[in-house]
């Protein structure tokens, strides 16, 4: 039976379930790993991902898929269950980040462009065989309103670069993630949430018109954006409301109806802030699209310190990556309060 690219993005956002971003790279996961005095060893990180996956409750109830980094999809368990299918037997989707990393641009100073469109075909192909059925692909686009940043020039290149992996996606068989992430935590974030808006409406409607001319189905994507926040160094702050009213503005004005799901990074937020925020544009209501989580620091953080690194810990891990799992997934159906966050 063929998969329909549409059932598989539709299963991805059902239900206030979100996405577990845990393809953090072999460099990413090490400076993870040094804020609890670990080192980072291949064991270490297929303890910690095993231990991520095994959360019976967090995995079944609340998380609809994970995203793998490449060692990960073929590593397996202690005792040699291969991690995806751990993923699977929980009733998530194996997923995949695919990008080669966001790398200086040639010609655009203090400017990235994501690279890894070289071999794709192939490498996805054998995603595929290990089991992913839906890829990331992270566009990286910094403020600096004292240069000006970002360019008309570095973001027309990521977008172009994110409608060909959508492509070649959609040719074998795999959803797109897009991520453009318009980042809050840029060396010079000290802009406000109003150019947080502006420079994200551009690389919106930049993307859906590269995705339209790389003829990718929308229906068979999912968006992974920022939400509409200010820098973290900026002087003006703003409420949850406000960055909850925004964020809907913008996608009303520039997401198509044709895309199944939004699920969101958290970019740096709080882990608190994440979910307050994800709850509050639910509870704004009447959306075409689903709207969820795909966090990586937001659902980890608590999780990471409680395991420690240590065996004894494990159930302790599982514990703080439920509870965050849960608190997203009442927020992903509008239902977080913060008495909740007490309770648990
Ligand atoms: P954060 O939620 O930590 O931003 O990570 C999500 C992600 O996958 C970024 O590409």
């Amino acid at each position: 039976m063929t998969e329909r690219l549409a059932d598989i993005a539709a299963a991805m956002v059902a239900d206030g379930k979100g996405l577990l971003a845990a393809d953090e790279s072999t460099s990413t996961i090490k400076k993870r790993f040094d804020s609890i005095k670990l080192e980072s060893t291949f064991e270490a990180r297929r303890d910690y991902r095993e231990m991520l996956f095994t959360a019976e409750e967090a995995m079944t109830k609340y998380i609809s898929g994970v995203i793998l980094f490449d060692e990960t999809i073929r590593q397996s368990s202690r005792n040699g269950t291969p991690l995806v299918d751990l993923i699977r037997k929980a009733g998530s989707i194996p997923g995949i980040k695919v990008d080669a990393g966001a790398k200086a641009m040639a010609g655009f100073p203090g400017e990235s462009i994501t690279e890894g469109l070289d071999g794709l075909r192939g490498r996805l192909k054998e995603y595929h065989d290990l089991g992913a059925r839906f890829a990331k692909w992270r566009a990286v686009i910094d403020i600096d309103t004292t240069t000006g940043l970002p360019s008309y020039g570095a973001l027309r290149a990521n977008v172009q670069a994110l409608a060909r992996y959508a492509a070649l996606c959609q040719e074998n068989g795999i959803v797109p993630i897009v991520e453009p992430e318009v980042i809050m935590d840029g060396p010079n974030s000290t802009h406000d949430i109003h150019t947080c808006y502006a420079v994200t409406e551009k690389a919106l409607k930049f993307l859906y018109e590269e995705l339209f001319i790389a003829r990718v189905d929308l229906e068979g994507t999912i968006l992974k954006p920022n939400m509409v926040v200010p820098g973290q160094k900026s002087p003006v702050q703003a409420s949850p409301e406000q960055v909850a009213e925004l964020t809907v503005k913008l996608f009303k004005a520039t997401v198509p109806v044709a895309v199944p799901g939004i699920a969101f990074l958290s970019g740096g937020q709080s882990d608190e802030l994440a979910t307050e925020h994800l709850s509050l544009i639910n509870q704004i209501g009447d959306l075409p699209w689903k709207i969820t989580f795909s966090y990586g620091r937001a659902l980890q953080a608590a999780a990471i310190k409680a395991w420690g690194g240590k065996d004894e810990n494990w159930a302790a891990g599982q514990r703080a990556f439920t509870h965050r799992a849960k608190m997203n997934w009442l927020a992903g159906n509008g239902k977080w309060k913060a008495e909740l966050e007490k309770a648990a």
